[in-house]
């Protein structure tokens, strides 16, 4: 990452009991302030508008005296930074990082003048503000009991919120007023295996919002390291969110030493949604890259035998039993179920696949021993990552990979004994590098071992990043599945290429599934964080198809899974349907081939929450631009001024839209494909069906 320019300079205050800064273009105004008991407070406004009212700052302490009040303000420091760097992959090809910011040291003169730093950065989008702890006589070790960072909003904003889980993020999105929202409905969402739903007024963040004036707020966080995930408690007759920290094993938060900080909490706003998609102000809150040679890694698409298992058609065991042992079971002497996915016959049809529509890599789930009774019993030894069953050549599969240039992508499902996969991981990193495997796919299915932890707790927190720090310095990329979702951190380990962290496409195949409105939410919320692995393509929409007697379908049409490769953003994106689909719709397959996973720019051209977003994003290093638009239940009007092309210059689209008579429900693999000659002057209209899209590729 280089950094082209910067310019910081830093103002000390004088101290009065009450600071201001603005910021860059003065259009958010954030005010500090210390009330008569001591109590730090905050304020922000937008333009002249009120976004958060007077919110409390700090945290309960489980051991001694609690970081809350009682406080005086010791030093007040003021800088602004302006640089802009460039990230090793991503949307854009520069990211500018811009902010003043305001750092006051509060001393509590009654504990022996402990002391405790917050930290404001005040973008032209946003605001991020921290707690930091430096090293003192005073405070060493601590147990955080909660945190008390509170967000008193002004009305009773329409959200789309999912509920308060410390194990799951794997819901469909409600829109309602904070008013109205019941959390409870979580607890009978039975598709999800393991959840802990906290309460009725619990809602997680990201947590998206409309005022009834018109502002879009998002509240998030940014760089989660060594500290729990940050859910929110809504009182709702006050409209006030208060931070719920995800509790350990034995219900505390957060176990501290100082010097230590914790993540930014952050407050993104504009009377504009395209700003909120556009905005980089998680990203600029994280560390830069602590991977020195990121020359190794490469965003990817990739096809795999995956589909085919959560349709039902193969299964990932290789016997029908349920009673093995990783020590005791002969692998050898099991009775082939006649349904395996993971044989090297299979896995070569994917190898060839691949290399004939030129993708990047091969996903193979099922392919090691453990599957036969992997979950459902919080068990310990279930996999050891490096034994493939007997019908799973991996050297032969290498070998063939290589020579047809394609990557293979390693899978460990950890079925979250997660003790046991840190026992073993760095054998599992050595097997990967031996067999050629640059990628793996993590996934945290079931509940947690260390028994009573939570997936989003701070020891599944540093697991995480643990992970990713080992595989990069293995050289290897890494995908999480059921991890907590991201924070921005990719910006830090840029092998992080992306998490699933929420619910993606493959509860179409066996649940309720995602409604319409799902994939114009999970920008503004999940994706705030970080790149998603939606593993969108899915071409055979209902899945009668592979068996008559299943009602489940996908909830959109054929020309909006095409589009999600544009809306959904993400350096690794899959195709996620079998081959044999594919080929039935090999004219409609040329845009997953066409369409680029690395972005030299992006321009976000309309969107709302829960309704549409269009958006053309511009592929790295190439003159090619790609759009998707996507839209709800409703069909809409997709209207695209083609304005960011060269002028005088005339390129070749391909549209790729619904039929006029496409529906989601009704007849979702309807599509068009229509060629045309556009300028930099051309308004393309395009009608998206309900439930439908359209992706374009401009050459
Ligand atoms: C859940 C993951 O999200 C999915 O992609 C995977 O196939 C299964 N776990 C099995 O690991
Ligand atoms: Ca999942």
């Amino acid at each position: 990452m280089r950094h082209l320019f910067i310019i910081a300079f830093v103002i000390t205050f004088s101290i009065i009991n009450s600071q201001t800064i603005q910021s860059p273009d003065g259009n958010l105004t954030l005010t500090f302030k210390l009330t008569d008991e001591g109590i730090p407070v905050y304020r922000l406004n937008y333009d002249r508008q009120i976004v958060i009212k007077e919110s409390r700052l700090g945290l309960s302490l489980k051991e001694t005296p609690s970081l809350d009040e009682g406080f005086t303000i010791s030093k007040v420091d003021s800088s602004s930074t302006d640089e802009i760097w460039e990230p090793v992959w991503g949307e854009v090809k520069t990211i500018h990082n811009n902010y003043r910011e305001l750092t006051i040291t509060l001393a509590q003169p009654s504990v022996n003048n402990r002391q405790m730093m917050i930290r404001f950065r005040l973008f032209n989008d946003g605001l991020g503000f921290r707690y930091e702890f430096p090293m003192q006589d005073n405070l060493n070790y601590f147990t955080v009991a909660d945190e008390l960072t509170q967000f008193s909003l002004t009305g009773d904003h329409t959200a789309f919120w999912i509920p308060g889980d410390y194990d799951t993020n794997e819901y469909y999105y409600i829109k309602s007023s904070l008013s109205k929202v019941d959390a409870l409905f979580g607890k009978s969402v039975d598709e999800i295996f393991a959840k802990t739903v906290i309460g009725k007024n619990f809602v997680q963040s990201p947590l998206m919002m409309k005022t009834g004036e018109g502002l879009y707020v998002n509240i998030f966080e940014a760089a989660l390291v060594d500290y729990p995930a940050m859910h929110l408690e809504i009182d709702q007759s006050d409209f006030l969110l208060t931070s719920h920290l995800v509790p350990d094993a034995v219900g505390n938060k957060a176990y501290m030493q100082t010097p230590c900080k914790t993540p930014w909490r952050t407050v993104i706003v504009s009377d504009d949604a395209t700003d909120i998609l556009e905005s980089k102000t998680i990203l600029n809150l994280n560390e830069p890259s602590k991977v020195d040679d990121t020359g190794w890694i490469k965003p990817m698409k990739y096809v795999g035998i995956w589909w085919e298992m959560h349709v039902g058609t193969s299964s990932w065991n290789y016997a029908d039993v349920n009673n093995v042992s990783l020590t005791l079971t002969d692998w050898k002497s099991l009775i082939p179920n006649g349904k395996h996915g993971a044989t090297t016959e299979r896995t070569k049809r994917y190898i060839d696949f691949a290399a004939e529509h030129g993708f990047d890599g091969v996903l193979v789930e099922g392919w090691n021993v453990g599957w036969e009774d992997w979950f459902g019993k919080w068990k310990e030894e279930v996999f050891d990552f490096v034994t493939p069953y007997p019908d799973f050549d991996v050297e032969e599969i290498s070998r063939y990979a290589a020579s047809k240039g394609v990557k293979m992508i390693m899978h460990h499902e950890t079925s979250s004994s997660v003790t046991n996969y840190e026992r073993r991981m760095d054998e599992a990193y050595e097997f990967m590098k031996k067999y050629g495997y640059p990628a793996v796919k993590t996934g945290y299915v079931a509940r947690i071992i260390p028994r009573g932890e939570f997936h989003d707790g701070q020891w599944m927190v540093q697991h995480y990043v643990r992970v990713a720090e080992r595989l990069a310095k293995n050289k290897l990329m890494l995908n999480a599945h059921e991890a907590v979702r991201p924070t921005g951190l990719h910006r830090t380990y840029p092998n992080w290429l992306a998490c699933e962290s929420a619910r993606g496409n493959e509860f179409n195949a066996w649940s309720v599934g995602n409604p319409p409105e799902h994939e114009t939410i999970l920008p503004f919320t999940r994706l705030m964080g970080g790149p998603m692995d939606y593993t969108p393509g899915i071409f055979q929409i209902k899945m009668n198809f592979y068996n008559p007697d299943k009602k489940e379908q996908v909830h959109t049409t054929l020309a909006k899974q095409l589009a999600l490769y544009v809306t959904m953003y993400s350096p690794l994106q899959m195709a996620a349907d079998l081959p044999e689909n594919y080929e039935k719709h090999l004219d409609a397959f040329q845009f997953i081939k066409d369409v680029d996973v690395d972005w030299d720019d992006t321009k976000y051209i309309e969107a709302e929450p829960g309704d549409y977003i269009t958006v053309a994003r511009k592929a790295k290093g190439k003159n090619e631009w790609f759009i998707g638009a996507i839209t709800d239940e409703n069909e809409r009007m997709a209207i695209i001024p083609l304005t960011f092309l060269e002028k005088d210059k005339k390129y070749t689209a391909t549209i790729y839209a619904d039929a006029k008579d496409a529906h989601w429900e009704t007849n979702p693999m309807a599509y068009e494909i229509r060629p045309r000659t556009v300028t930099s002057k051309d308004v393309l209209k395009i009608k998206l069906a309900p439930g439908g899209g359209c992706a374009i590729s401009i050459r």
